[in-house]
């Protein structure tokens, strides 16, 4: 079920694509599931903003059922009532509790087959429970529920009730859709609520037949829903936590783990430390032997070994290759290749750019749509220009060029093998192997000149 609105978050997002974990909640609820069942027999059901949470969740695989109105989580199951004909069973998850496993799905479908059951639900006991719905059960040893009761409607006493409704069920497809007529919106939201089909089914099926259960998970936090930013934010820092726990036991030295953003699919090898405040994005792959300093934001990318990330570098889509330094403060763009052993320093930019292996550009630079061979120094200052207003073009710079500080290449330009090019140089035209090419205005000196000057102006 992922087609509400999300009212809580009082957002333009639909509830079901805000993100934990770096990816949207219903794509956690997807991937669940299509370990359990194949992606053709998953059903998404969608409503508010269809199309948008569709494009989000397509590649996955899974089927679409439209609910163009959203009148409750019964009304939901209503419209896939032509979906599901032909299923014996099915298993209706909440798209918006993003930590639910596989295992727990697994475990519910078991329990429910082996009881033979109309209805069973997940429940869990909770510390807070409010605002979830309170498992009324027959007696408290059955496995047997009465109804289910929401918040709003709940009696203070229900209210005292820990055992919640995780908004997880598996239920006997042809016992839901004989009874689901008989649901009502007489309620607080004016909704028809799926919750009503325990109390339902129990007044409609013939004593000692198919029942409805419960089955409780002793893993509370994994039937957590996203309603509120508040709760969002929960279920992100318990995400994040687990991630960083499972790196850690993979052999990762991960510091302040609450302070580091780490997305799933992350991966790292062991021995490659993780300093405070740093951001592993997308599907970033780091090597053994790294450090990866405070401050870093590293997207997309591919780490080699022994790689040093000092603190504040900002990357995205870049391959770095085995024993390279970084930053502080390198910014590498989409395209950047760094190779072995070379060095990008602070304030230097890259797009786009070869470096060879032990090249070094250490300090304020921007290096964009270049082929820079190995061993090249590339002096502070040094500006790639590769935009000509129109197009871009390519700078080519051989195997132990120098490039004085302070030059401008200006694209598309080549310089040689072994060839030199002077401080403050602006290369225009390309510059032949082991030449030195200086392109700048001869320096004159004017003998006395300051003195004169000062002495018009009065002054000694
Ligand atoms: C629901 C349960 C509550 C349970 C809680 C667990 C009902 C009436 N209440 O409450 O007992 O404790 O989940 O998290 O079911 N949806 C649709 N179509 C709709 C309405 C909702 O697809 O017309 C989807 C939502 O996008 C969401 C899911 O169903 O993914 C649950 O809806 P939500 O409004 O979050 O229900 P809760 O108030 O959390
Ligand atoms: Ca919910």
């Amino acid at each position: 079920m992922a087609a509400g609105k999300g009212t809580r978050l009082k957002s333009q997002l639909p509830k079901v694509l805000h993100e934990v974990g770096g990816k949207p909640l219903l794509e956690h609820v997807v991937r669940a599931a299509v370990h359990v069942v194949p992606a053709n027999d998953v059903y998404v059901i969608i409503g508010h903003e269809a199309e948008r949470v569709r494009a989000v969740t397509a590649h996955t695989g899974v089927n679409f059922v439209l609910q163009a109105e959203q009148r409750g989580t019964g009304h939901a199951l209503m419209v896939a009532s032509e979906a599901l004909e032909g299923y014996d069973h099915v298993i209706v998850l909440s798209g918006d509790a993003p930590l639910i496993t596989a295992e727990t799905i697994e475990r519910l479908r078991d329990f429910h087959l082996e009881e033979r059951a109309a209805m069973t639900l997940l429940s869990a006991d909770l510390e807070n429970p409010m605002g979830y719905g309170r498992v009324l059960r027959k007696n408290p040893r059955s496995a047997e529920v009465q109804a289910i009761v929401e918040e709003k409607s709940a009696t203070a006493a229900q209210k005292k009730i820990r055992e919640i409704n995780s908004g997880f069920y598996v239920f006997a497809v042809k016992e839901l859709y004989e009874n689901i007529g008989k649901l009502s919106t007489a309620n607080a939201h004016g909704e028809y609520y799926l919750t009503d089909m325990a109390g339902v089914l129990n007044k409609s099926l013939p004593k000692g037949r198919q029942r409805v259960v419960a089955w409780k998970t002793a893993n509370a936090s994994e039937v957590l829903g996203g309603n509120t930013r508040a709760e969002l934010a929960e279920i992100d820092e318990k995400m994040r936590m687990v991630k960083c726990r499972q790196l850690m036991a993979e052999g990762v030295t991960v510091f302040y783990p609450a302070t580091c953003v780490i997305d799933a699919d992350v991966e790292i090898a062991p021995d490659t430390v993780i300093e405070p405040h740093v951001q592993l994005l997308g599907k970033t792959r780091i090597g053994t032997g790294c450090r990866v300093r405070s401050y870093s934001v590293i997207l997309n990318s591919e780490i080699g070994d022994g790689v040093l990330v000092r603190p504040g570098c900002v990357m995205e889509d870049a391959r770095i290759s085995a024993g390279a330094v970084l930053g502080p403060y390198s910014h590498l763009r989409p395209g950047s290749e760094i190779g072995e052993g070379a060095h990008v320093g602070n304030f230097v930019e890259t797009k786009k750019i070869k470096l060879g292996k032990g090249s070094k550009a250490n300090h304020l630079t921007y290096l964009g749509d270049s082929e820079i061979g190995a061993g090249v120094n590339i002096g502070a200052g040094t500006i790639t220009c590769n935009y000509d207003g129109v197009n871009k073009h390519t700078t080519v710079i051989e195997d132990g060029v120098f490039i004085g500080s302070d030059s401008t290449l200006v694209a598309p330009v080549r310089v040689g093998k072994g060839a030199y090019v002077g401080a403050a140089s602006c290369i225009t035209a390309d510059v032949p192997a082991d030449a030195l090419a200086v392109g700048r205005a001869r320096q004159i000196v004017k003998d006395g000149w300051a003195r004169v000057k000062r002495a018009g102006q009065g002054k000694k």
